[in-house]
């Protein structure tokens, strides 16, 4: 239970390590292992980089520390905190829906994802995915995911899995799966990191990474930078909204927000230097798109020893990264239908799991029978990802910044940075200046840019 003293019969995270652990848990997914490095690749490589990761320090670290800041004060599901702090400006709800809708998007096309990931994590287990040749893992990947049943049945089945933690609630459910499954991700991570750097031509791949190429690098780039660092940090739609509502007023959320950014971007660069070496030396494109990491890593499973067990250890990791992220996007929706519409907690995420997998159908089939159905030239899948990650998460971490900026009331914010003057936050000048002027300014700067305006 948390110990707000307003809220105290609400459901809420143990503490530090519990909050921490959960809020990574939220970044640290697809994004980062199956999404950064395909864009990177895409992108130039560093450049791509470089400029994520300048949009990370001073767009994404500020708006994140503004979702803890609203969460926490209202104590509330995204609409409904918006519209405890700004009870007399309605328009704020819409802000609050388009989190609660874009919620719905990003989980129909994030369980396509993770249920190929599961497929693999099968494949592995029965000792199906080793022994092949680098052409061989293109087939397999793409048999598969051409497939018209078996991506569906293992989305559902990944989407109920969402559900059934949900359903139990966030101390026992959310709060403890994090707390096993993110540790020993990191630890996997590692140690594939530094198989990866061993593998004849692993430099280039390093190159690739480290060595900026602005020449493939546009325009549209900037903005796909932007909506990656929105979407790899759980930003723009209140998922940290919610989890921030679950938040002691004792907890330092500078200091969450500082250790959650920086664990969600160390994890993607060592994404990178586990994939790209490995895309080098045997010979695969670095711009190879969302098969990336499932047509790159078998190959090296299939080099180095006891590559079954590490393929396993692999895709379970991110299989639980997956989750640990969908619980985050499932929790906004059933937070919402729970305290705003009277649902109970069941019925909520049994909704919720019903609708998606219904949607996420489209999004999966999208690479078999409807590959060639298209809206503005996108697959559905793509169409979805595109819409929701460069466009919904970047327009709300505007409105997020100029409500926190221009509409909430200074003194809550700074009662809740500095936990009521409990800790001694130095830096609030600067976020104070980032969060009003620089980053609506920015993001609006991107879209711009992006559709060719400037
Ligand atoms: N950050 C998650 C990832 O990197 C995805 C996500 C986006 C989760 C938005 C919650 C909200 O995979």
């Amino acid at each position: 239970m948390i110990k707000n003293s307003k809220n105290s019969k609400r459901d809420g995270f143990t503490g530090k390590f519990g909050i921490i652990a959960a809020a990574a848990g939220s970044a640290v997914g697809l994004g980062n292992i199956w999404k950064f490095p395909y864009e990177a690749g895409e992108n130039g490589g560093s450049a791509f980089i470089i400029v994520y990761i300048l949009f990370v320090v001073l767009i994404g670290l500020p708006v994140m520390l503004s979702e803890f800041v609203i969460g926490r004060n209202a104590g509330k599901n995204v609409f409904g905190a918006f519209r405890t702090i700004k009870p007399g400006q309605k328009v704020w709800g819409l802000v609050g829906m388009l989190g609660v809708l874009v919620a719905f998007i990003i989980l129909a096309f994030y369980g396509t994802i993770a249920g190929w990931t599961m497929e693999y994590l099968y494949l592995s287990f029965t000792n199906n995915l080793s022994g092949h040749s680098s052409s061989e893992y293109v087939d397999i990947f793409n048999t598969f995911t051409q497939n018209p049943i078996r991506p569906v049945l293992w989305q559902v089945f990944f989407m109920i899995l969402t559900g059934l933690i949900v359903l139990v609630g966030v101390k026992n459910g959310i709060e403890k799966s994090a707390k096993i499954m993110m540790p020993l991700l990191l630890i996997l991570l590692i140690g594939l990191g530094i198989k990866a750097l061993t593998l004849p031509d692993s430099y280039k791949g390093l190159q690739f990474l480290f060595s900026p190429d602005f020449s493939n690098f546009t325009y549209k780039s900037v903005l796909e930078a932007l909506g990656q660092s929105f979407f790899s940090l759980s930003l723009g739609m209140g998922t940290l909204i919610t989890y921030a509502s679950y938040v002691s007023k004792d907890e330092n959320i500078v200091e969450t927000s500082f250790i959650v950014a920086g664990a969600d971007t160390l994890i993607a660069i060592l994404a990178g230097i586990v994939i790209f070496p490995a895309v080098f030396s045997f010979g695969i494109s670095p711009g190879g798109g969302p098969g990336l990491v499932f047509v790159t890593l078998p190959n090296v499973f299939a080099q180095i020893q006891g590559g079954e067990f590490f393929a396993i250890a692999f895709f379970l990791s991110l299989t639980v990264a997956a989750l640990t992220s969908s619980i985050s996007l499932l929790e906004v929706i059933v937070a919402y239908f729970k305290e705003e519409l009277k649902i109970e907690r069941k019925v909520s995420a049994t909704i919720g799991v019903v609708v998606i997998s219904i949607l996420g159908v489209f999004c999966t089939l999208s690479y078999g029978p409807l590959k060639n159905f298209t809206i503005f030239g996108k697959t559905i899948f793509d169409a979805a990802d595109f819409l929701a990650s460069n466009i919904i998460l970047p327009v709300g971490g505007f409105s997020i910044a100029i409500f926190v900026g221009w509409f909430m009331d200074q003194e809550k914010i700074k009662s809740e940075v500095t936990s009521d003057n409990k800790y001694k936050i130095k830096i609030y000048g600067v976020y104070r200046f980032l969060i009003k002027y620089v980053i609506p300014f920015a993001i609006l700067l991107v879209f711009l840019s992006s559709i060719g305006v400037i």
